[in-house]
């Protein structure tokens, strides 16, 4: 069962199910999301294929050459709540007449069910909203709502929210939202020192991951796994209760199950639907969106048990059973070949492209972060984009000379940072890689760190043409993770 088909089985019904990887219900066939291409204006509605999961491959043949935004995310429910870019509030969008931007379709792709489907990659200035929703929870009406997001791809600005809030796109309150929230927390002075992201109730002027306006010292910070399932469910009158989970694996874990904050009981909610912005359309935030339903009632705790376990099922990020080449879809590792550094591969730490020795007794988080997942290159579909297997949506990509794996922001500019073209390897071993708009730049490693260094020589100490050939050339092999 599909969780809509869950949580209507247990009496709460879908209200909202908003979805770009895959149908929320096991009988939907219609549109997931819908596209607009900047080479000549033309939109297209993505479906699904007959497993449910989406038919990105139209995706792909629609936006070849050129860019494409997400400019609507249908809901699969009766209530027909669908999300278009948010038009603006208090706080205006950097697009025409004020409204937001809309995510780049490519942005994040992943794989999900054994296809290779896109989410939605919110980057700050980005957000979509519907102000005039049907069958959505107002004053002070039971509710529950889940997203499956991510645990890497996160920050500290106002507000990754998806859920209810104002249908004036105005601040009118507490209790006036109602909005499961990822972020780092940085609302209350005692979180500020928390060193990773939590899951919060954003109620309006104020994201809570209990019941008081201060830091929990157990629960406003969770793990980080690269999808996680983020929970809020809220009787409206009296409490709420938060959860999250790792959303390929595993049970939820409850943060809160308690009373709300003071002044927030009964609660006002009004009904609108937001996502990846705050009520206001604050829109300082960035996050990863996969699926996400919203429920008329207060679901049960089996309902929502079942429905983590649709999740687990997606086999978010999994395999594709490509290994170790340079196609799409493929995870695999780069192996330096210098003499000095057979034993040391291309990797990720901390969002810098290094080279280190991994072995089979290294750290889980060490395996992952030297496993790439191989991309159509994001300014050439002939070239290759390597994204971080352990950070979805994070792609290897230059910047100031240096390669570092970072969130792709759908530029046209990071684009061709993150391309790379592939050739034989200068020393005769493995492959070497030449950035797509500058061929003669190629990914090399030169004192563990990681670059895009001349070929010829150059200004830069990296450039060198000692060891040039050998520091250039990598094998491609097996993934770690
Ligand atoms: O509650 C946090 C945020 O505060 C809301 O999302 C927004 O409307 C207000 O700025």
């Amino acid at each position: 069962q599909k969780p809509c088909d869950i949580y209507a089985a247990w009496n709460t019904p879908c209200v909202a199910a908003h979805s770009t990887v895959r149908s929320l219900y096991a009988n939907y066939s219609g549109p997931l999301y819908q596209l607009k291409r900047a080479s000549d204006g033309a939109v297209r509605n993505i479906g699904v294929l007959a497993d449910g999961y989406a038919n990105a491959a139209t995706q792909d043949a629609f936006c070849a050459g050129t860019t494409c935004v997400i400019t609507k995310i249908y809901d699969q429910s009766p209530k027909h709540n669908d999300l278009t870019i948010s038009l603006g509030g208090r706080y205006k969008g950097t697009g025409s007449d004020g409204s937001d931007l809309g995510a780049v379709a490519d942005a994040l792709p992943i794989t999900a069910g054994g296809h290779q489907v896109y989410g939605v990659s919110i980057s700050p200035g980005m957000g979509y909203r519907n102000n005039r929703t049907s069958g959505v929870a107002v004053r002070g009406k039971p509710e529950g709502m889940y997203m499956v997001s991510s645990g890497t791809h996160f920050n500290s600005g106002c507000c990754f929210d998806y859920g209810n809030a104002e249908t004036s796109g105005m601040d009118t309150g507490a209790g006036h939202m109602d909005a499961v929230n990822v972020t780092k927390d940085l609302s209350w002075v005692d979180c500020r020192n928390a060193p990773g992201l939590g899951v919060q109730a954003d109620l309006e002027n104020g994201l809570f991951h209990w019941n008081k306006r201060s830091c929990h010292p157990a629960t406003n910070v969770i793990g980080a796994p690269p999808f996680l399932s983020a929970w809020l469910k809220n009787n409206g009158q009296t409490s709420f209760v938060l959860k999250w989970a790792d959303a390929r694996s595993g049970k939820l874990n409850t943060i809160y199950a308690g009373v709300l904050p003071a002044g927030y009981a009964p609660m006002h909610q009004e009904g609108a639907i937001i996502l990846g912005i705050g009520g206001d359309n604050s829109h300082a935030s960035a996050g990863s969106f996969f699926e996400g339903a919203m429920t008329a009632g207060f679901p049960t705790d089996s309902a929502d048990n079942a429905v983590q376990s649709s999740i687990v099922a997606v086999g978010y990020g999994a395999r594709t059973g490509l290994s170790g080449v340079l196609t799409p879809g493929a995870e695999i590792s780069l192996r330096a070949t210098t003499a000095c550094c057979t034993g040391d591969y291309v990797r990720n730490q901390n969002g810098a492209a290094m080279i280190t020795p991994i072995t089979s007794n290294s750290a889980e988080q060490d395996k992952g972060d030297a496993t790439w997942i191989i991309r159509h290159g994001l300014a050439d579909n002939a070239c290759v984009s390597f994204e971080s297997r352990n950070n979805p949506g994070a792609f290897l990509q230059l910047q100031n000379s240096v390669l570092r794996v970072q969130p792709f922001d759908g530029t046209t500019q990071s684009r061709s940072d993150a391309t790379f073209c592939t050739q034989v390897g200068k020393n005769g071993r493995g492959s070497s890689f030449n950035l797509v708009n500058d061929p003669k730049k190629y990914i090399r490693h030169y004192y563990g760190k990681v670059y895009a260094a001349n070929d010829g020589g150059g200004k830069n100490s990296w450039d060198t043409t000692a060891h040039w050939i050998d520091d250039v050339s990598f094998i491609v092999g097996p993934p770690w993770a």
